[in-house]
């Protein structure tokens, strides 16, 4: 069960043209490939959408770009598939988007994968995500450990872990490549039980992939064997369909 082969990958931005991962077919291809070599067989392409930029697809746009993409898988003999999704980044607006059916969830789940700003405070979000899961809403916030506010106060996040939020934490935090706070913070939340799903967030082949097969050794240890146990099931139920 805990091997690369059984991973989804709900965090990648395969898709070309979108946004800051690849611009032409060739580079989605090339990323496909790294997927290949782990044996992983299926990823959840997550574009930013960023609105008021050109990092703001529309659904139809993003299920189109799929639909593209994986005839081009297929006719190279990848076996990867690939599912429609958006990584959101947190706006005002963000919670009537989502309720007007505006936004794309994870693949085939009810999931949505919320990315916080980056710098300063996070400006009502929490206060917008603790409402959002109130009513219902499914959301899974995207490397909280690569923010400057939560590897001050990693905390902040168990309150709405306990309300049912989801926290996905990027590979590369853990294998220390966004730095020693993003490492230390990652870490941190592995060893609170509040790290429930880590992916790859791969932007290319070369400077952003997926991680390596040498990678996953670490990873599983970095995460601990029974965090990896729950994420690997949590996918399964989550993102099998
Ligand atoms: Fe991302």
């Amino acid at each position: 069960m805990n091997q690369p082969h059984n991973f989804i990958d709900i965090h990648c931005h395969i898709l070309p043209g979108l946004d800051d991962g690849p611009k032409t077919v060739e580079g989605s291809l090339a990323i496909a490939r790294c997927y290949e070599n782990l044996g992983i067989k299926k990823v959840i392409a997550t574009p930013h959408f960023l609105p008021g930029t050109a990092w703001s697809p529309t659904r139809e746009g993003v299920v189109e770009s799929v639909q593209k993409l994986q005839k081009h898988l297929d006719k190279e003999g990848l076996r990867l598939k690939i599912e429609p999704g958006m990584e959101i980044a947190y706006h005002k607006k963000m919670a009537a988007r989502i309720v007007a059916g505006c936004l794309l969830p994870l693949g085939r789940s009810d999931y949505y994968l919320i990315e916080p700003a980056f710098h300063g405070d996070q400006d009502g979000m929490l206060e917008d995500l603790a409402s959002l899961l109130k009513s219902g809403v499914h959301i899974i916030l995207a490397h909280p450990e690569r923010i400057d506010q939560f590897q001050h106060k990693p905390d902040l996040l168990a309150s709405l872990a306990k309300q049912g939020m989801l926290i996905q934490v990027n590979s590369g935090s853990m294998l220390g490549f966004f730095g020693r706070k993003s490492m230390e913070t990652a870490a941190y939340l592995a060893k609170r039980g509040l790290l429930h799903i880590f992916a790859s967030d791969a932007h290319n082949h070369d400077t952003r992939p997926p991680f390596t097969i040498e990678e996953w050794g670490t990873l599983v240890s970095s995460i601990g064997g029974k965090n990896l146990s729950s994420c690997m099931q949590l996918l399964d139920d989550l993102f099998t369909n």
